[in-house]
């Protein structure tokens, strides 16, 4: 028979920064397209206006950022993100061929959330990636654009502005590509609302069946 249980995983503090880096990220993504692509004549959004709002939630990411980062460092969160390299490639392998066939022939996710593991591997990886490399290395880059005279102005017979501005933009589109991906991959918990259900209210729900055939992650 199966039976439920509710973890209280995402604490209030992490859930307002999710909503709060979210909006941003979205206004930064519309805005940053706008500035990138839209014909001058026709924008997407008014170019200055573009240009005010992306810098403004640009600065806002930042501090978000940091916060979150604390958090990571001295809350009891941290513990989801730490990242064992022994039998990570298996596990990896093993969820991402879930997410890629697995899923599609109703088979059971082969890992399961508990209090010590909130993460799948796939998710581990993903979420380190995006939040430890990928969106410093946007806004470091975003800063530098802000200042643009700290930039080094010839890289290897480069402009630096030019290489830094290619960094910041390709950083911008993972971060885009991530959240496709994140927007679909939440989609796909115990029922469709479930995982935006426990970024809203704080509690995932498990549901234990008597044929469970999920791991934990390796110690
Ligand atoms: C409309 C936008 C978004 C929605 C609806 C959304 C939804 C969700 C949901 C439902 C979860 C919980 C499931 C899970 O733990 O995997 C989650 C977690 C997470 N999301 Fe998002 N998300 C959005 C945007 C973003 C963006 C833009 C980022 C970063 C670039 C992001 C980063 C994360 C991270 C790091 C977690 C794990 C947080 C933790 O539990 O420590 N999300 N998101």
């Amino acid at each position: 028979m199966a039976k439920s249980k509710k973890l209280y995983l995402y604490p209030l503090w992490l859930r307002i920064w999710h909503h709060v880096n979210a909006i941003l990220m979205i206004f930064l993504i519309a805005t940053g397209i706008s500035m990138q692509y839209s014909d001058p004549a026709y924008p997407l959004i008014r170019f200055d206006i573009a240009v005010t709002v992306h810098n403004i939630a640009g600065v806002s990411l930042t501090v978000s950022y940091f916060i979150f980062l604390l958090g990571v460092l001295f809350t009891s969160i941290g513990r989801f993100y730490v990242v064992k390299t022994e039998g990570l490639l298996t596990s990896f392998s093993k969820q991402l061929r879930y997410y890629l066939f697995g899923i599609f022939k109703g088979e059971q996710s082969p890992f399961k959330v508990s209090e010590k593991q909130k993460f799948n591997p796939v998710q581990l990886i993903t979420y380190n990636l995006i939040m430890h490399a990928i969106i410093p290395v946007t806004f470091i880059t975003g800063w530098a654009l802000l200042f643009p005279e700290t930039i080094v102005l010839n890289v290897f017979g480069y402009s630096g502005i030019m290489l830094t501005s290619l960094v910041h933009s390709i950083a911008g589109f993972f971060i885009s590509i991530f959240l496709l991906i994140h927007l679909y991959v939440i989609t796909i918990g115990s029922s469709t609302t479930a995982n935006l259900k426990s970024i809203i209210y704080g509690y995932h729900e498990e549901h234990d069946t008597d044929d469970d055939q999920s791991e934990e992650i390796k110690e």
